[in-house]
């Protein structure tokens, strides 16, 4: 079993797999890391929507009516399993109107929202999770029409939000994707420019 530090060298988006089915066991670990995601208030909005049925999967996979990518491996058809990272918005303000969270009696002003914020920590669990199965992932956004599909087709109630999928498979090289993709167009910032000390900013 390797450190987190070993983990993270690994960490990437691929976008391309063998099409091996995962066992539903290495699965369920992989998800189950839900439970020691931190939330807000314990509130535990995070909901997880895992699909492996092949044929659902293959539907999920022709969903975008987008033409092919020219250079690039195949991603979701090629993925044993997409898992679906949504929050559930209303159990925040339940949690937040129990008297143990209310301020001055009302519900908190919310700074950002919290919900949004766990269902990121959770993604990352299943990310991690992932490699340390000898599996790889890919995270991906759900915009406008997809979404309404994809909505319909997995039966997702209006009380959640979508908030990404995670495709994962048996990694396969996926060298046409890493350079397209913003990991390779963009640079990776420095450390000292993400992380200050003490202050954020000098003395004028
Ligand atoms: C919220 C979120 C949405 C993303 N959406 C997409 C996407 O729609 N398509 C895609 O190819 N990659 C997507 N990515 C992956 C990023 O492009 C990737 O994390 C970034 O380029 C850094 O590369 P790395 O994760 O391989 O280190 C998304 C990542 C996050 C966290």
């Amino acid at each position: 079993m390797g450190s987190l530090y070993d983990l993270l060298k690994q960490r990437r988006m691929v976008r391309h797999y063998s099409g091996e089915p995962v066992p539903r066991d290495v699965l369920e670990r992989i998800v189950a890391t839900v439970r020691r995601a931190p939330s807000a208030g314990f509130s535990q909005g995070q909901r997880l929507l895992v699909v492996d049925d092949p044929p659902l999967l293959a539907q999920i996979a022709a969903l975008g009516d987008d033409e092919p990518l020219e250079g690039v491996e195949p991603w979701f058809e090629t993925a044993a399993a997409q898992v679906f990272v949504m929050t559930r918005e209303a159990d925040y303000h339940e949690r937040y109107q129990r008297d143990d969270k209310l301020q001055d009696g009302e519900e908190i002003e919310w700074p950002v929202p919290f919900w949004h914020v766990d269902a990121g920590a959770a993604m990352m669990l299943i990310l991690l999770a992932a490699i340390e199965e000898g599996l790889a992932a890919a995270v991906y956004g759900i915009f406008g029409d997809d979404e309404r599909k994809l909505r319909g087709l997995l039966r997702i109630s209006d009380d959640l939000t979508l908030v990404a999928g995670v495709s994962i498979g048996y990694p396969l090289p996926d060298p046409g994707w890493s350079s397209k993709t913003s990991r390779a167009t963009q640079r990776r910032r420095q450390v000292d420019e993400l992380v200050h000390w003490n202050r954020w900013a000098q003395a004028l």
